[in-house]
């Protein structure tokens, strides 16, 4: 391995195995934000990507089969990084996704704190942390991912301090106040630090975190570059940054442009009922997405009679995730009941009101989706960046259609031309939503030739580049 390659450490493996009915083990994409930005930074590129292959371990289980090594023309390898069943359940399920997930989104949901799974935290951490020393060259550039692995900077710079390590954080950093609960929140700070390049979504998250160490640990930061005391009496600096994600627009609209995505469009358009308008939402299932926020406004518009529920369907695409933790059991039970009681009360035979598919949908037909949708809502009350909402801006290749967007996203701060919301306002989300119904042909074209020039310029690629560009300049001596 050269100097130039690229170690991704991540939670997830780009791939995550999925068992069917009668126990055969398939490989598909994982979901998420994270594996999308990520991978086009790999393409081309020879680097190993190390992370967890999404599967609950028992002890005395068959083994899964190895990951196919040249699907989707991958030209890096995979190191899988293996957890037993107990560590994903309070490492993953525990710490990271019922304390953590909740507290950086803005404690929507309480988050739970159990010293047992702060532990189980740091030792999956120290094995990611010894992978990625293990597979790195000397002097080589390793790039570490997101809120469940915030020790592995620093665990990983005092294993092996020849390397360039990068941290990038893909959800929301939260303000002081609430970061500050954390019981281990010097702990993670510190970890954060042990990178040489510290990447947030949006200058919010970054100026939270460098409230937070200078609360903390007393180090002030001068241009964003923060002081860190290193081995051996020495110093380092650790530069932090906002680098907003983004999505593959080339690849999108070669996507997008394909006479299979048109077809397909059109033949969505016609099972639903060719209605004159289609309403879209798409999402991990998750409490912070702001699904229910949007299923109850369109219910209470089809109510009012506001839209007219003969010419107006929406479909939400809601792919499963952490079915373990609770808070996502019951968000799924939301959802379904709001999605049961529209349907039940709005819908005639043949013509739901809601089409809900829970299921992780390929790209093709979700490009498809986005083609044949009049107006896309993109409702969280909190997120780091919303590449759902990218993807259907880079989907609408004639300039049409509207994006109702909530202001809570990463994505808001790009994307002025949307229709904002704040998610918790009903009224001004339904208001939006008719808004948007009602536009005319040159006001929707106006907002999203807008957000399309900026997105053709803001794509993933940019992203990556920029951060490793920054993450080898800062370093060089
Ligand atoms: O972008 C946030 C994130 O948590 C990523 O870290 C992750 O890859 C994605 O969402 C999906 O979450 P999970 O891996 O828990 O299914």
């Amino acid at each position: 391995m050269s100097e130039d390659e690229l170690i991704i450490v991540a939670n997830r493996l780009p791939v995550e195995a999925v068992t069917g009915p009668t126990g055969e083990v398939t490989w598909k994409v994982s979901p998420g934000g994270l594996v999308a930005a990520v991978e086009p930074s790999l393409k081309g590129r020879q680097g190993v990507w190390i992370g967890w292959n999404g599967h609950y371990e028992t002890p005395g289980e068959s083994t899964l089969p190895p990951i196919p090594e040249t699907a989707d023309n991958r030209d890096y390898r995979i190191a899988e990084v293996p957890l037993k069943r107990q560590d994903v359940e309070l490492y993953y399920d525990g710490f990271s996704n019922s304390a953590l997930w909740p507290l950086y989104h803005d404690a929507i949901a309480t988050p739970i704190y159990h010293r047992n799974e702060f532990d189980a935290y740091r030792r999956a951490n120290m094995l990611f942390a010894q992978a990625a020393a293990r597979a790195a060259a000397p002097g080589a550039t390793v790039w570490v991912h997101d809120y469940q692995l915030q020790l592995v900077p620093a665990m990983l710079r005092s294993l092996r301090p020849d390397l360039r390590i990068g941290f990038f954080l893909h959800i929301p950093f939260p303000a002081p106040d609430l970061f500050l609960q954390l019981p281990w929140r010097r702990a993670i700070v510190l970890g954060i630090l042990g990178a040489d390049l510290v990447g947030f979504q949006t200058t919010g998250g970054a100026r939270n975190f460098l409230a937070v160490t200078e609360r903390l640990l007393g180090w002030p930061a001068k241009s964003n570059i923060v002081e860190v005391p290193g081995a051996h009496g020495g110093r380092r600096e650790s530069k932090v940054g906002a680098f907003a994600v983004s999505v593959d627009v080339d690849r999108l609209d070669r996507l997008a442009r394909s006479p299979e995505t048109a077809n397909r469009a059109q033949q969505l358009r016609k099972d639903l009922g060719s209605p004159r308008t289609i309403l879209l939402g798409v999402d991990r299932l998750d409490y912070t997405k702001g699904i229910d926020v949007r299923l109850r406004a369109y219910t209470e518009l089809l109510e009012e009679k506001r839209l007219d529920p003969a010419e107006t369907v929406l479909v939400q695409v809601a792919t499963p995730s952490r079915e373990n933790v609770d808070e996502y059991q019951r968000i799924r039970d939301d959802v379904e009941l709001i999605v049961g009681h529209a349907n039940g009360s709005l819908g005639r035979i043949g013509a739901p009101a809601i089409h809900y598919v829970r299921d992780s949908l390929p790209i093709e037909e979700l490009m498809a989706l986005y083609q044949a949708a009049d107006i896309m809502l993109v409702t969280p009350l909190r997120d780091g960046m919303n590449l759902v909402a990218k993807e259907y801006v880079a989907s609408r290749i004639n300039d049409d259609g509207a994006l109702v967007l909530s202001e809570f996203t990463g994505a808001a701060r790009e994307m002025p031309q949307s229709w904002l919301v704040n998610p918790y306002d009903m009224d001004g989300v339904k208001e939006a939503i008719v808004a948007a119904a009602n536009a005319g042909h040159d006001e929707k074209r106006r907002r999203m030739r807008a957000m399309r020039a900026h997105l053709l310029k803001h794509d993933v690629q940019r992203w990556a580049a920029e951060f490793i560009d920054q993450l080898t300049t800062t370093t060089e001596t």
